[in-house]
């Protein structure tokens, strides 16, 4: 287990680029750091592995704190966010040396190194230097490089950020895989949500030096404690409308421009107490369904746009001032909603599932969970 306790890191000139990071990561888990440029991702990672001081706070692995142990007593593999490789060795020497650190036979280091490399889709590139790799060639040596070791904890700084899209998908399976298969607790940093969905156990959301949320992507895709981590997570992005709650005789509504809908089911007793809040209303585009004439409790859309996904239709528009997308699962409706585009007569009406996520829009906080 790796446990990070109250993790404080300041640079020179007053930077603080962590402020107070917990983090519990049990053995054998696949965690993902995430957050936008700057927010601390490879500053957590680079204090995990010893290679920055920390200015207070504590890393534990297991019992041991080794929050001041150097790098090559933590049984570390680590790829870089800048890819380290040793120009003058071949790549199969670059990918087999912590095994002849550990005084491995060269013949049993390069039968490790094949193996690895196979797996990562560079069997062909073993007897190159790195100079002659192309960038996303590099980031593969460094992990091939980073697993032959199997390491009891592996650290990832975006190790694909240079691979195109579809070989991402194919390495960050493989990844998973041999996670799996050496059961090492590891931990990814990216910016890329859609990654650390599909490749992680549990995801940390970092924003200026703190983390906003820590649990599984279900949760934070579902249930995202604040405004950020919704913006955050989803593809689309979640669609958020301003509303106020307002109380109307015994009945609590959402007044959203001259429009108003109830608030009801398990909504009604958590948002009660927050009534003559501002609110925002987190609805993803598949929380919401889609009628052609007016009726209570729903909301005019004027279409603005209406694409096809294949699978799905994504209508897009106005909603008292905000823009929504709205998936529609029936492809064949697609000619009846081209229609409907730019034609304000015929607008459609929205209405919301049951449960959908309220943020008050001042403290940014999810008033529902
Ligand atoms: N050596 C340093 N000296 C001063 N400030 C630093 C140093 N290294 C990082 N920082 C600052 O600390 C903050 C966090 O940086 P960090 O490298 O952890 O970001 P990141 O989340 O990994 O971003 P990216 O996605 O761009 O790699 C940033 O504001 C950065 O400018
Ligand atoms: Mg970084």
């Amino acid at each position: 287990m790796i446990s990070i306790n109250k993790l404080r890191k300041e640079f020179d000139q007053g930077v603080v680029a962590l402020d107070s990071i917990d983090l519990e990561i049990r053995d054998t888990e696949f965690v993902a750091l995430l957050g936008p440029s700057g927010c601390g991702k490879s500053t957590t990672l680079n204090c995990i592995a010893g290679l920055l001081d920390v200015t207070s706070g504590q890393v534990m692995f297991d019992d041991a704190d080794v929050t001041n142990k150097a790098p090559k007593d933590r049984n570390i593999g680590m790829v870089f966010q800048s890819y380290a490789l040793y120009p003058h060795l071949k790549v199969i020497d670059n990918i087999a040396f912590p095994l002849k650190q550990k005084g491995v036979s060269k013949e049993e280091r390069h039968k490790k190194a094949r193996e690895m490399a196979v797996k990562l889709q560079i069997e062909h590139l073993l007897d190159r230097k790195p100079t002659q790799l192309s960038g996303g060639q590099q980031q593969r040596v460094a992990m091939c490089r980073a697993l032959v070791k199997e390491p009891k904890i592996l650290l990832l700084d975006e190790p694909m950020s240079n691979l195109d899209a579809r070989l991402k998908i194919e390495i960050r399976e493989v990844i998973k895989k041999i996670q799996q298969e050496l059961k090492v607790t590891s931990i990814i940093v990216t910016h890329d949500q859609e990654e650390a969905m599909a490749i992680a156990d549990k995801i940390a959301i970092l924003d200026n030096g703190r983390i906003q949320q820590y649990d599984t992507p279900e949760m934070l895709y579902q249930y995202p404690a604040n405004l950020f981590v919704a913006n955050f997570m989803g593809n689309p992005p979640m669609n958020f409308i301003d509303a106020k709650l307002e109380t109307a005789g015994e009945k609590l509504m959402f007044t959203i421009g001259e429009s108003s809908v109830e608030v009801s089911g398990q909504l009604l007793e958590k948002l009660r107490p927050h009534t003559g809040r501002p609110v925002k209303l987190g609805v993803r585009s598949h929380q919401i369904r889609v009628g052609a004439e007016p009726a209570a409790n729903t909301l005019p859309m004027e279409v603005q746009m209406v694409e096809n996904l294949g699978k799905e239709l994504l209508l897009s528009g106005d909603v008292h001032g905000c823009h929504v997308r709205v998936s529609v699962d029936d492809t064949s409706a697609s000619g009846r909603m081209k229609a409907l585009v730019g034609d304000s007569e015929k607008r459609v009406y929205l209405r919301f599932a049951d449960f959908i996520n309220v943020f008050d829009s001042e403290t940014k906080v999810n008033l529902v969970l």
